[in-house]
């Protein structure tokens, strides 16, 4: 992760005000005030930290993963230096090997999947995590057709804004909705917010995708209705 190590350096004072309005959206969608467990990964430098923890119940424990030492070690400075550094568990680990870390009923995926390869098989692992009833919210950039400034973010944050990373979500939650957040041209492309819960029983993978249902939620933004996703047996 020596490239995130070395982003960790300029990444709050380059990107922190960009996306403060987004991790409010992302943490009012979680209704953390109900949250036992809750899981935030990829972590980064810790900037949803300081909008998850404040409104958490005082009982509730929070795990923050991410597989850059240099973005973890950022994120407990911050948390050190805001207060609630005994309120958050701090673990780097890749997202994809998460095991024996228990179960969770709240997971935070902001700007995290689209950095990702693998991202359909990290997801699925972290959903394995979560419990039934829990509720997962991601939040990330897309963009079919990257312009320049498409480019630039994927070059800068290793990632790829093609990558339609709400599908594992829609694919296996139910009370799924997506939404585009307010737009910036700094985004590289448009900066959408998805929200699942996990279902008591799971979902078969043949069950039909329904459109999308359920309120917009806090924060707002323009729903948006996503082509159906193709299940694993089509
Ligand atoms: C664009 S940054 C976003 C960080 C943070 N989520 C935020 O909202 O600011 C992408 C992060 O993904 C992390 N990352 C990339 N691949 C990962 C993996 N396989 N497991 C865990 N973290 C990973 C990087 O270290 C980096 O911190």
């Amino acid at each position: 992760m020596a490239w995130y190590d070395w982003f960790s350096s300029i990444y709050d004072t380059s990107l922190e005000q960009l996306y403060r309005s987004a991790r409010l959206s992302a943490a009012e969608h979680l209704q953390l005030e109900t949250a036992t467990r809750v899981l935030d990964v990829p972590a980064g430098t810790g900037q949803s930290l300081d909008v998850l923890v404040p409104r958490l119940p005082s009982n509730a424990e929070l795990v923050a993963i991410d597989a850059s030492t240099g973005m973890l070690t950022r994120a407990k400075q911050r948390a050190e230096r805001n207060g609630y550094a005994n309120r958050v568990q701090f673990l780097v680990e890749d997202a994809g090997n998460l095991s024996d870390i228990g179960t969770f009923d709240r997971l935070h995926v902001f700007l995290g999947l689209t950095a990702m390869t693998e991202y359909p098989s990290v997801f699925e692992r972290l959903w394995g995590l979560l419990r039934p009833g829990a509720i997962a919210v991601v939040v990330d950039v897309h963009n079919a057709r990257p312009g320049l400034q498409g480019h630039l973010v994927n070059w800068i944050a290793r990632a790829d804004v093609r990558r339609p990373v709400w599908e594992p979500l829609q694919r296996c939650s139910e009370q799924y909705e997506r939404v585009e957040l307010p737009k910036d041209a700094r985004y590289g492309g448009a900066l959408w917010l998805a929200r699942g819960r996990k279902p008591l029983t799971p979902r078969v993978d043949a069950m039909p995708l329904r459109p999308e249902i359920g309120p917009q939620g806090a924060g707002g933004g323009t729903k948006i209705s996503d082509p159906a996703v193709p299940t694993r047996h089509s």
